[in-house]
């Protein structure tokens, strides 16, 4: 089904014709992004000294601050600043009767296939989105890599055969559980088999009816939690696309199925509410209109719980995907664990004077994939002074390092002491670093390369020159990322035009204020 376009054509198709050639995410592929992710501390390979663990990856200093700061804002934008919002943090290792109530033991499988000769296995509906090896008989056997879905233009032959090695049949799909087991306890046996969970979202269920009464809550509200799930992948890959070890985010906005919302059963309303919200959200910062469409789940495709799923979709470098899902998982979860643990999962309707189970929207977000997509967007090739500069544009609230500062010489001690105590002083609130491993051009395009959006440059004017008798202005120069522009600005009032800028105040706005330094 052809993916329906989210936003007003004519403001997306404008933007993104003005964006032309090389527009964000255009010039960003796996490779370059892999190998900047490593150079500059985003993402390293698990366990790259014994050779890497199978598809998953390790956060580097500025990874690190990268995510903590996407999960940061997404609880403040949806929990914190939500009063019909309210969070948790559960185990990773639940009861496994969960996994039974919830359907993931029967029906979290993918169909697989195996290669009979070089024993590569394949997710069965992924076989024929690969390209494939042929040893092409019109050609006395020479090997040729084929486009997926595409004949051999030589003999017109379509893949039978193993799609990696070209020679081996592939054997009829089996499911295949994507649950990691375990054991808990001291004895492996069948008695003791848990699961790492695959997905956070069964916590908020499980915990329906404890949150409900610790809080007192009334419908329509929400649970949310961001936190580590587990899924043994058949196909991995495309970096931290798809992983074995990811983070999500996750709602589950439980409304009352016999209220109406403008005319419109009220989950039918929350769903559409919550796929405009959770779309804003990733507009608001930073991914472009031009690479966010959503897609209608078909009928057959719904997993077993749902109503009706419609997933954001970016275009990463692997083409369009699954961002995030937004699903109508109706009353199905409640009632399943109800079922199960015996326990009443229902809210009682004082209006209506009877207990009802409520019905779930659920937006369920990855957090790895929200990095990768924030940072491919992000990514810019821009000519300055006649050189390349490579610059990661990314929104101030989810920049790894906010502010660097910089002494211009770094012979001069009163220069560098200053330095050392502006990024102490600034590093109270926000991640700061200091830098003075090389000259300042190239420090501000180290800088611009991981998205720092300001650099502070202290000088000869700042400190003065005690052997000539002259004192310092006691100001520095503010450099802004995105248009290089430069302000001189008081020491004493540094932490103010941070957290103004910071807090999402607009350049123009501070360099109305200042004046550019002296040339
Ligand atoms: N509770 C519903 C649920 O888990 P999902 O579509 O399977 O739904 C939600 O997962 C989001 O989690 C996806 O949109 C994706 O961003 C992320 N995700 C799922 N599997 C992943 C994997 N193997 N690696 C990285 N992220 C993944």
């Amino acid at each position: 089904m052809p993916a329906r376009l989210i936003y007003d054509h004519e403001t997306r198709d404008a933007k993104s014709a003005a964006a032309g050639p090389g527009s964000p995410g255009d010039l960003m592929n796996m490779d370059t992004l892999v190998s900047l992710s490593k150079r500059r501390g985003f993402v390293f390979q698990s366990s790259e000294i014994y050779g890497g663990t199978g598809s998953v990856w390790d956060y580097g200093p500025l990874g690190v601050e990268l995510k903590n700061n996407i999960k940061r804002v997404w609880w403040r934008d949806f929990v914190q600043s939500r009063a019909d919002m309210v969070g948790i943090d559960a185990s990773i290792l639940m009861h496994p009767m969960v996994w039974k109530a919830s359907g993931h033991l029967e029906h979290f499988t993918d169909p697989m296939v195996d290669c009979r000769e070089c024993k590569h296995r394949f997710r069965a509906d992924h076989v024929d989105a690969l390209p494939w090896t042929h040893y092409c008989p019109a050609t006395k056997g020479n090997k040729f890599t084929i486009p997926a879905g595409e004949p051999c233009g030589h003999c017109g032959q379509r893949r039978s055969l193993c799609p990696q090695c070209g020679k081996g049949e592939l054997t009829e799909p089996r499911q295949f559980n994507l649950m990691f087991k375990t054991f808990m306890g001291p004895v492996e046996e069948d008695a003791a088999v848990t699961y790492l969970r695959p997905e956070t979202a069964q916590a908020m269920f499980v915990n329906f009816d404890n949150v409900l009464q610790s809080m007192r809550l009334k419908l329509p509200f929400g649970i949310a939690q961001a936190g580590r799930s587990f899924r043994n992948e058949i196909t991995p890959g495309n970096f931290i696309f798809r992983t074995r070890e990811f983070e999500q985010m996750e709602i589950e906005f439980f409304v009352n199925p016999n209220d109406r919302v403008d005319g419109r059963p009220a989950d039918e309303y929350w769903h559409d509410r919550w796929i405009k919200d959770c779309v804003a959200w990733f507009r608001r910062y930073g991914l472009t209109d031009a690479n966010l469409r959503l897609r209608e789940h078909e009928k057959d495709e719904l997993a077993h719980y749902a109503k009706r799923t419609v997933d954001i979709e970016y275009k990463f470098p692997i083409g369009w995907s699954e961002l995030m899902g937004i699903a109508n998982r109706t009353d199905f979860d409640l009632k399943q664990h109800a079922k199960w643990s015996g326990k009443s999962l229902t809210y009682f309707d004082e209006e209506r004077k009877e207990h009802v189970v409520p019905y779930v929207v659920e937006p369920a977000a990855g957090v790895d994939r929200a990095l990768l997509a924030f940072m491919v967007d992000a990514y810019r090739e821009e000519e300055v002074r006649g050189e390349k500069r490579v610059v990661l544009k990314f929104h101030p609230e989810l920049a790894p390092l906010k502010v660097a500062v910089l002494p211009l010489l770094k012979k001069r001690d009163d220069i560098v002491r200053t330095a050392h105590a502006i990024r102490a002083d600034l590093a109270k609130r926000w991640r700061v670093v200091y830098d003075d491993t090389a000259a300042i051009g190239r420090l501000y395009r180290r800088q611009d390369e991981v998205g720092t959006p300001y650099c502070v440059t202290v000088d000869v004017q700042t400190v003065g020159d005690s052997e000539r008798g002259e004192t310092g202005d006691q100001k520095v120069t503010i450099r802004d990322r995105d248009s290089m522009e430069q302000i001189r600005v008081p020491i004493a009032e540094l932490a103010t035009v941070f957290r103004d800028l910071l807090d999402g105040a607009a350049w123009s706005e501070a360099s109305a204020r200042y004046p550019a330094p002296r040339a």
